[in-house]
């Protein structure tokens, strides 16, 4: 088995979703990985946020084992003794008081979309006017799903699959002004991305989100947050919005969560929960025994990783800036903590660098086709950082504006 015979073999068999790269991944180690050749990668996207703990580390594969060799799966009929462990560390970390295991992010965002539409139902026995319109953002990312798509306020991504949910409304990135104009008593919950992710690494302004705290408490909607990317330690804090001083009504998180097991979960308040039944939403394979067991661990490995990853982003962030003196095209280097994105000017520069940093064994990705997103595993040393920001170095020079505006790449 090779490269060309299994992309031969995909050509033929699988629906063209994806533009891959032409790497065969065949192990992983640490903050490593190794193609069919032999090649090692240094790993700074991590599945795009999900081996947050690099790869097989040996908290995960202990879990792994010891569950798998017990129980995989038993379905929702029935109790295991690891969802509700689980829920009360994330409820204790969250501040919030319940949770819903699904398996993906765009689960729980449709979770939480559901969640916002029963809760706002009802209230209407209360005698209050029908809330059904859900706010979010311009340039937003919530899922593949057809509430998530709806909510995604990126016309590339909706246009081949309208009409979609209705009800949605879109609001100016970051525009409280916009968000004051569009919130009427028609509004059941405003969706926010805490730090936009697919959509170029854009935190969302201190500002914006405690306005929409504002707003959604004094008119009895809920404020939902989707931290499946920024969540879960990835900012140096267990979620996003600690940064913040707010507190939403709902969170959804996925990605880290089980280190490359699927899992995705809602974790919500009392009040909101209170409008959900039994038989009104479910999964079959949500919240397994396996992924579940392996959640626990993932998460108390985090908790003790929260300060270096707060230190270990605050030294790469200083870094990039440094670069962004020495070279000319760089617009931005955002972020938290290892959630960082570096805007370029031309696209065709941002798309040559990942492919160079591709060829000489460095794994980012280029999102918002100007952004090159960095999210390496929480367990990155200075070392990694600084062969990285060589390497970066190295190919800005390499392609410079003044050739990238030939359009290469
Ligand atoms: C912020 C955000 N929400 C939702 C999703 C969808 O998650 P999934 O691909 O697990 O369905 C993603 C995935 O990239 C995301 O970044």
């Amino acid at each position: 088995m090779n490269l060309a015979s299994v992309s031969r073999a995909e050509a033929d068999s699988l629906l063209p979703t994806y533009d891959r790269h032409r790497v065969l991944f065949t192990r992983g180690r640490g903050v490593y990985l190794w193609d069919a050749n032999g090649k090692r990668y240094l790993d700074f996207l991590s599945g795009i946020g999900v081996n947050a703990l690099g790869h097989r580390h040996p908290a995960v594969r202990r879990a792994i084992r010891t569950q798998s060799d017990k129980l995989i799966h038993i379905s929702n009929l029935y109790f295991h003794e690891y969802q509700s462990e689980l829920a009360k560390q994330l409820t204790k970390t969250s501040g919030l008081d319940r949770a819903f295991f699904c398996n993906s992010g765009t689960e729980a965002w449709e979770g939480a979309l559901k969640i916002a539409r029963a809760h706002a139902s009802a209230g209407k026995n209360n005698g209050s006017r029908t809330k059904w319109r859900i706010l979010v953002l311009e340039n937003s990312f919530h899922g593949r799903t057809f509430g998530s798509l709806a909510t995604t306020g990126q016309p590339k991504y909706r246009a081949p699959f309208e009409p979609l949910v209705p009800g949605i409304r879109f609001v100016k990135f970051n525009d409280v002004g916009d968000l004051e104009r569009q919130f009427d008593a028609s509004v059941c919950a405003v969706g926010i991305e805490t730090i936009q992710g697919e959509g170029g690494v854009r935190p969302v302004s201190k500002e914006f989100l405690k306005a929409a705290r504002r707003l959604t408490r004094r008119h009895g909607a809920l404020l939902l947050l989707d931290e499946i990317q920024c969540g879960l330690g990835r900012t140096g804090r267990h979620f996003a919005y600690q940064h913040y001083g707010i507190t939403p009504d709902l969170v959804t998180v996925a990605k880290p969560i089980a280190a490359g097991l699927p899992l995705g979960a809602i974790l919500t308040t009392n009040k909101a929960a209170s409008c959900i039944h039994p038989g009104m939403h479910g999964t079959t394979f949500g919240g397994g025994p396996l992924a579940c067991a392996v959640a626990l661990e993932v998460q108390r490995v985090t908790n003790g990783l929260l300060t270096h990853i707060e230190r270990l982003g605050r030294y790469f962030r200083s870094h990039l800036e440094t670069l962004k003196f020495k070279h000319k095209g760089i617009v931005e280097v955002r972020g938290m903590g290892l959630m960082i994105g570096m805007e370029l000017e031309s696209a065709d520069r941002a798309k040559a660098i990942v492919v160079h940093l591709l060829d000489h064994g460095v794994l980012i990705n280029r999102t918002h086709n100007t952004v090159l997103r960095f999210l390496p595993p929480y367990i990155i040393e200075k070392s990694h950082v600084n062969q990285v920001i060589r390497l970066l170095d190295s190919s800005l020079s390499e392609h410079a504006v003044s050739t990238s505006s030939r359009g290469r790449g």
